[in-house]
C-alpha cells in the first residue's frame, strides 16, 4: 500500500511506569460465567481439580488456563448482581448452601432464563478467595449496597481479613480457612446511577451519604482496606459522590464501558461480522480514552490535583447485543480490539491503574467452555500477548507517521476522521535491557510496511517475533478447531536499530529485543 510509514522509539526519552492491575478481570453469577463456566456443575468430559479441597469442582483445564492469563486482579460477585448477593448464602459445609433465585439477571422481563439461572452457591466466598490465590491475583469484592446493609458488608470483611478472635474470623477458621485473607480492595455498589440496578439511587448526595455508612462500617473491621466508589459518565454524579464522600473514605472511582453495544432487549445475530462494525471498533480508543480523562478531570475538580484517588475502569470490553450475551464467542476483530485498548491502558495507568475486562468465563468471556474443553478466544490471545511480551515501562518519546481512515457510526461508537492504521507502544524492563516493540496495523485488508527507527537502544541481531492473526477478523477458535487463532513466535537473527517490517492486515505483532 504504502512506504512511508515510519515509527520512531527514543528509547532514551522518560519512562512511565504501567500498573499490572491493567491486565485483570472480573466474574458475575450471570449466564454461565461461575455455574458452568468457571465452576462444573453439569458433568464434563475433561478432569476437574483434585489437589486443592477448596476447588474440588473446578476444572484443571478453566483452573489453568485462568493460571496462564496471570491475571492481577480479580472482582467477584458482580457487577449488577453484587446488589442482591448475600454472602452468607454461600459459605460453609456445601450441602448447608442456600439455593437461590438470580434476582438481578434472571428477574429481567423478556430475558431468556439462561442469563439468570437459580444459584446453588457452591462457589463463594472461600472457593473464589481459594482461586485468586491459586492463580496470583488480588481480590477485588464488591458489597451489597442495593439490598444489603452496612453491617452485612462488615461482617464480609471480618470474614476475609479478621483475626480467628473476632465472630466472622471464627467461622472462616471453623469452615476450614485459620489465616486471613485479606482482600484489600472492596467496591461499594455497582452502576447504583441506573434504573436497572437494586438499590438505584437517583442522587449523588444520596448514595455519596449511605456510602459512608458501609465505608466506616467496613473499615472499623480493618483500617487497611482500599474503597472503590461508583463513578458514572457524568461529571455531576462523579464530582458530587467525591465531594460528599472526601478524599478519607475514598481510594477509587469506577467507571464502565462495553462497545459497540446494542441496548434494549434486542436479540439476533450474535456478531455483526462486517466492515462497518470492524472499522468502527478499531477507531473507538478515544472513547476510552476521554472516559478516563472526564474522570481524571472530575477526581481532580472534587478532591483537588494532589488527590490520591484513582480510577478503576472495572468493567470493559465487547459487548455487541445485550441480551446475547450467556455464551460470547469472540472473533480476531475483538482481539484486535483488546490490544489496542490494551496499549490504551497502558498510556494512562497512572491515572487508571486498575482495568477488568468483563468478564473471564463464557459471558462475555475471554474463555468459553463446553464439556469437552476450552476455546481460548483472540481475546485471551491479545491479553497472552501483553502479560507474557511486554514489560512494566512505557517508552514516552514515540512517534507514529502512517495513514488515516474515517469511519461511520456504529452504535455507541460514533464516526471518526483520520484514524491512525497503526498504533503503537513500546515498553521496556527495569533494567533497560529488554525491549518490545507491539504494532498494530488495523487495515482491513492490506500488509503496511513500516520503517522503524530506534534510538537509545542497541538490539542485538537475535530477536523474536510473536504474532496474533489469522486470514481474516471474522476468524474464530470453534469447537471444531479450538486453535485455528493462536500465537505465533518465531526467532529473528537480522534486528538493526533501523529496519523495515510487514505488518499483515488487522494483526497484532510484537518484537522483542535484548540490548547487546
Ligand atoms: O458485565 C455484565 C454487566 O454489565 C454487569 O453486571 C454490570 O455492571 C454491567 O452493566
Amino acid at each position: 500500500m504504502t512506504n512511508e510509514n515510519k515509527i520512531s522509539i527514543n528509547v532514551g526519552s522518560p519512562k512511565k511506569p504501567i500498573d499490572s492491575m491493567i491486565y485483570s478481570n472480573f466474574v458475575e453469577h450471570l449466564g454461565e460465567c461461575i455455574q458452568n463456566g468457571l465452576w462444573a456443575y453439569d458433568p464434563v468430559n475433561v478432569p476437574l481439580v483434585t489437589d486443592n479441597p477448596v476447588l474440588i469442582g473446578m476444572r484443571q483445564d478453566v483452573l489453568q488456563a485462568v493460571k496462564e492469563l496471570k491475571l492481577t486482579v480479580l472482582r467477584a460477585f458482580g457487577g449488577c448482581y453484587s446488589d442482591v448477593y448475600h454472602w452468607k448464602d454461600a459459605i460453609g459445609s456445601r450441602d448447608s448452601r442456600k439455593f437461590v433465585k438470580n434476582l438481578h439477571w434472571g428477574a429481567i422481563e423478556g430475558a431468556p432464563p439462561e442469563i439468570g439461572p437459580d444459584i446453588e452457591n457452591q462457589f463463594g466466598t472461600d472457593e473464589f478467595l481459594t482461586l485468586c490465590e491459586e492463580i496470583g491475583a488480588k481480590p477485588y469484592l464488591n458489597v451489597n449496597y442495593g439490598t444489603g446493609t452496612p453491617e452485612e458488608a462488615a461482617d464480609w470483611v471480618e470474614y476475609c481479613n479478621g483475626s480467628i478472635d473476632t465472630e466472622y474470623g471464627a467461622l472462616r477458621a471453623k469452615n476450614g480457612r485459620k489465616e486471613p485473607y485479606n482482600v484489600k480492595i472492596w467496591g461499594i455498589a455497582n452502576e447504583i446511577f441506573g434504573f436497572w440496578e437494586p438499590g438505584y439511587e437517583k442522587l449523588p448526595e444520596n448514595y455519596a451519604k449511605k456510602y459512608l455508612k458501609f465505608a466506616k462500617k467496613m473499615r472499623e473491621k480493618d483500617p487497611t482496606i482500599k474503597l472503590v466508589a461508583c463513578g458514572y459518565e457524568n461529571s455531576n454524579w462523579n464530582r458530587t459522590v467525591l465531594k460528599n464522600i472526601g478524599e478519607e473514605w475514598v481510594d477509587y472511582i469506577s467507571i464502565h464501558r462495553y462497545l459497540p453495544y446494542g441496548a434494549g432487549k434486542v436479540t439476533g445475530k450474535k456478531h455483526p461480522d462486517n466492515q462497518r462494525c470492524y472499522y468502527a471498533l478499531m477507531a473507538s480508543s478515544p472513547l476510552i480514552e476521554n472516559d478516563i480523562n472526564d474522570t481524571w478531570n472530575d477526581i481532580i475538580a472534587a478532591l483537588g490535583k494532589n488527590s490520591h484517588v484513582r480510577i478503576a475502569f472495572d468493567e470493559w470490553g465487547v459487548w455487541y447485543l445485550f441480551m446475547d450475551i450467556v455464551k460470547t464467542n469472540y472473533n480476531l476483530q475483538d482481539g484486535v480490539w483488546t490490544a489496542i485498548i490494551l496499549m490504551t491502558f497502558q498510556k494512562m495507568s497512572d491515572k487508571c491503574p486498575m482495568a477488568n475486562w468483563a468478564q473471564l468465563v463464557n459471558c462475555i468471556g475471554t474463555i468459553q467452555t463446553d464439556p469437552d474443553g476450552l476455546i481460548l478466544t483472540p481475546v485471551y490471545l491479545a491479553f497472552k500477548l501483553f502479560v507474557d511480551h511486554t514489560y512494566n515501562n512505557l517508552i514516552e518519546n514515540l512517534n507514529v507517521n502512517c495513514e488515516t481512515f474515517d469511519t461511520d457510526k456504529f452504535r455507541r461508537i460514533p464516526k471518526a476522521n483520520n484514524v491512525p492504521y497503526i498504533d503503537c507502544n513500546a515498553t521496556i524492563n527495569d533494567e533497560g535491557n529488554k525491549l518490545s516493540i507491539m504494532l498494530i496495523n488495523k487495515h482491513f485488508t492490506e500488509p503496511l510496511n513500516i520503517t522503524l527507527e530506534i534510538e537509545g537502544f542497541s538490539p542485538k541481531e537475535q530477536g523474536v517475533l510473536v504474532e496474533l492473526n489469522s486470514q481474516s477478523p471474522f476468524e474464530y477458535n470453534t469447537i471444531e478447531n479450538r486453535n485455528k487463532i493462536k500465537l505465533e513466535h518465531k526467532e529473528i537473527d537480522d534486528v538493526k536499530p533501523n529496519m523495515t517490517l510487514e505488518l499483515p492486515a488487522h494483526s497484532v505483532k510484537v518484537i522483542k529485543l535484548n540490548k547487546k
